[in-house]
């Protein structure tokens, strides 16, 4: 059996006469870039997370770079951001000049761990820490009120990056709307995908959207007039129409997504393989469904590719360990938990439309991997 760890042709299916008309009528109107579609899109993105505003961009890395700016982050400001997270998160921090400071995580949950922010904003640091980067790592919000406490003590700003978590919820609240702003990727294998890049910026403030607007589009407020040194980093409208169509399926998908999960963790419970932890806070989307095994993740995921399916680490090198970020000055050993989690964490496929006989071949070889290499 070959099982992918996302199968994106049996999601459009249902839907592709629906998407091809769309498409169609942006064709037809010749209007691509920004415009009423892609204005439509963000309203129902603000009425779906309840966030007040939602600015549409170019894709998820520019939605953090973009929320920063608007926050006034600047060169040589320090960002916090975990050690262990998709490059992205801190590349994007990197690409405006500031300079991301790595925590370490929780073990348990695989977000940013709060003890270990607070040891960095209580000692002496060379730069100036100005905002911190939350990330809801596979689908899961970290823990926001501890965040929120330390952050409004120490004065930072708060970008939650949200890419792989559109549609989760920490006590009610969807993420994306708690911190200052929420960046969201609807990269193509994203829970919400786009048929390309997209991304969206969440905010309740109206200052901040107002400058994300001129930000991401060169500066501007009127055509030729530039405010401020700005970005190319607009919405298509192909992929604003695509991704309002998709939206209103996201729920029910999310839903499937959940039952996936739960159909795993009993099958997969006693055995000393470590399924993942939900904590009451925070709903689960399952953007992906992360397992820990006592053994090398690597040999882990070879059975399983073997038996044709498509588990993945995400991620095998913490950042602070990344070669493009040697120029910080981390070393192996400073942020042990995101080290632990890169060796040992491995990913089953994940996705609505997984069939019962999928779902319990992919146990069985989760099995018969434990029991010939764990015993
Ligand atoms: C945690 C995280 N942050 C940021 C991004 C960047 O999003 P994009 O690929 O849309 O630029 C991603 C996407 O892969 C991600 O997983």
């Amino acid at each position: 059996m070959k099982i992918p760890a996302l199968d994106l042709k049996k999601q459009i299916a249902p839907m592709r006469q629906e998407i091809d008309a769309a498409i169609k009528e942006v064709i037809d109107n010749t209007s691509f870039i920004l415009g009423a579609q892609v204005e439509k899109f963000e309203q129902h993105v603000a009425e779906y997370t309840g966030a007040k505003y939602a600015v549409g961009v170019s894709n998820g890395t520019d939605a953090i770079s973009l929320g920063l700016l608007a926050l006034g982050i600047k060169a040589g400001d320090g960002v916090i951001c975990p050690a262990f997270t998709y490059y992205a998160t801190a590349g994007a921090v990197a690409q405006i000049g500031a300079r991301p400071v790595f925590a370490d995580i929780d073990p348990d949950t695989y977000n940013i761990s709060l003890e270990s922010i607070e040891k960095i904003l209580t000692k002496k640091n060379k730069f100036k820490i100005k905002a911190i980067i939350p990330v809801h790592l596979y689908g899961m919000c970290a823990d926001m009120n501890g965040i929120l406490k330390l952050t409004a003590k120490f004065k930072l700003k708060v970008i939650e990056d949200m890419a792989q978590a559109f549609g989760a919820e920490y006590r009610s609240k969807k993420a994306g709307t708690m911190g200052d702003c929420g960046a969201v990727s609807f990269y193509p294998g994203k829970n919400l995908g786009a048929f390309g890049d997209a991304g969206l910026i969440l905010t309740n403030k109206k200052t901040v959207a107002k400058k994300l607007k001129i930000l991401r589009n060169q500066g501007n407020e009127n055509n030729y007039y530039h405010l401020v040194l700005g970005r190319n980093n607009r919405l298509d409208a192909i992929q604003a129409v695509v991704l309002d169509i998709k939206l209103k399926y996201l729920d029910e998908w999310n839903k499937k997504r959940q039952e996936v999960a739960r159909y795993y963790d009993k099958d997969l419970a006693g055995l000393p393989i470590r399924t993942p932890f939900v904590p009451s806070y925070s709903t689960h989307i399952y953007h992906q469904y992360t397992l820990r095994a006592p053994v090398s993740n690597k040999s882990f995921v070879e059975h399983l590719q073997a038996n044709g399916i498509d588990s993945r680490v995400f991620y095998p090198v913490p950042l602070h360990l990344q070669k493009c970020f040697k120029y910080l000055g981390y070393k192996a050993g400073d942020f042990p938990q995101a080290e632990a989690a890169a060796k040992q964490v491995f990913t089953l496929p994940i996705y609505p439309d997984l069939t019962g006989e999928e779902k319990d071949y992919i146990i069985q070889s989760v099995r018969e991997f434990k029991e010939k290499v764990i015993g």
